[in-house]
C-alpha cells in the first residue's frame, strides 16, 4: 500500500472509532447549525480533529482541507488532503447507521489517494492513481450496464439548496422513468463508493461539496468509470454538480439531466 494511503487509512480508522463510541451516547451530542439545514456536530469536530492529528505525525508539511476547519495551509502545498470527517451527518444524528469518512489526498492538483471507511459495516473503499479501487483488500469495479432500463441509481437531494428543487426534480423524474428504482441514502462519499463497487449503477447530485467527492471520485476512476459535471464537461469539483457512472451509462444519464439545467446549473 502507499505510504500515503496508509497513514489515510490510519486516520480513517481512528475517526471511525470516535464516531461510533459517539453513536452509543447519540443523546450526548452536540448539535449547531452551519446554514440552512446543514448541521454540525461536536462528533464531525472531533473526528476531524483526530484525522488531522494522525496526518500531522507523519507529514507535518501537507496541506489539509478539512470541511470544519477549513484550510490548514502547509510548507508544502504540492500535497493536500480533503477531509470529510463524517459524511452523513443527517443520518449520524438521527441514528440511522449508514455515513462514512472520506479521506482524498491530491497531488500538485491530481487525485493520488482515497479512503471512505463505512465504520458501521467496517468496509474500507481505497483506491490508488493507476493502481485500481478496493473494498477490504478485494478489487472492485463499476457496472457494465449501458442502458438505463432496470438501472439503480443512488441522488442526494438538495436539501441544503432548494431554489435548484425545481430544476433538480425535473431531473429526477424524467430519469425515475427510465430506472428500475432511486436510493437517496444520505451520503454521497458513499454513494460514490458503491458506484465504484457496482452495488449501484449511477449516482448524480447538484451542490455538493469538495470534500463531500473527492475521494469517491478517484473510487469510481479507478474502478473503470467516469466522473464529470451535469453538461458532461470537467467542472464538478468547482460547481458541485455530479454524475458518475460508466461511461456509457453516463451518458445516457446526462440525455435526461441536461435539459433541465438552465442558467444555474452546469
Ligand atoms: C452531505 C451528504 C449528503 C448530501 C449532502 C452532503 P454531510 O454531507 O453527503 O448525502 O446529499 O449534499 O452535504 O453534510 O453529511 O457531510
Ligand atoms: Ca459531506
Ligand atoms: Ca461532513
Amino acid at each position: 500500500m502507499h505510504p500515503m494511503l496508509n497513514i489515510a487509512v490510519r486516520a480513517a480508522r481512528n475517526a471511525g472509532k470516535v464516531i461510533t463510541r459517539s453513536m452509543e451516547q447519540l443523546d450526548k451530542v452536540e448539535v449547531e447549525s452551519k446554514g440552512t439545514n446543514d448541521f454540525v456536530t461536536s462528533v464531525d469536530i472531533a473526528a476531524e480533529q483526530t484525522i488531522i492529528e494522525t496526518i500531522r505525525k507523519s507529514y507535518p508539511e501537507h496541506t489539509i482541507i478539512g470541511e470544519e476547519s477549513g484550510v490548514l495551509t502547509g510548507s508544502d502545498d504540492n500535497i493536500q488532503w480533503i477531509i470529510d470527517p463524517l459524511d452523513g451527518t443527517t443520518n449520524f444524528v438521527k441514528g440511522i447507521p449508514h455515513f462514512a469518512v472520506s479521506i482524498a489526498i491530491k497531488v500538485k492538483g491530481k487525485l493520488d489517494q482515497a479512503v471512505v471507511f463505512d465504520p458501521i459495516r467496517a468496509e474500507l473503499f481505497t483506491a490508488s492513481r493507476g493502481k485500481g479501487a478496493q473494498l477490504n483488500g478485494m478489487r472492485i469495479r463499476v457496472n457494465s450496464q449501458k442502458e438505463l432500463a432496470g438501472t439503480l441509481l443512488a441522488t442526494g437531494f438538495p436539501y441544503k439548496s432548494k431554489q435548484h428543487s425545481n430544476a433538480y426534480m425535473a431531473m429526477f423524474a424524467s430519469l425515475f422513468q427510465k430506472t428500475a428504482d432511486m436510493r437517496r441514502a444520505g451520503s454521497a462519499a458513499l454513494d460514490l463508493a458503491y458506484v465504484a463497487a457496482g452495488r449501484v449503477d449511477g449516482f448524480f447530485e447538484i451542490g455538493l461539496k469538495p470534500w463531500d467527492t473527492a475521494a469517491g471520485e478517484l473510487l469510481v476512476i479507478e474502478a473503470g468509470g467516469l466522473v464529470t459535471d451535469l453538461s458532461g464537461g470537467h467542472n464538478h469539483t468547482q460547481s458541485g454538480n455530479i454524475v458518475a457512472s460508466n461511461s456509457r451509462l453516463l451518458k445516457e444519464i446526462l440525455k435526461d439531466v441536461r435539459p433541465h439545467l438552465g442558467t444555474a446549473l452546469s
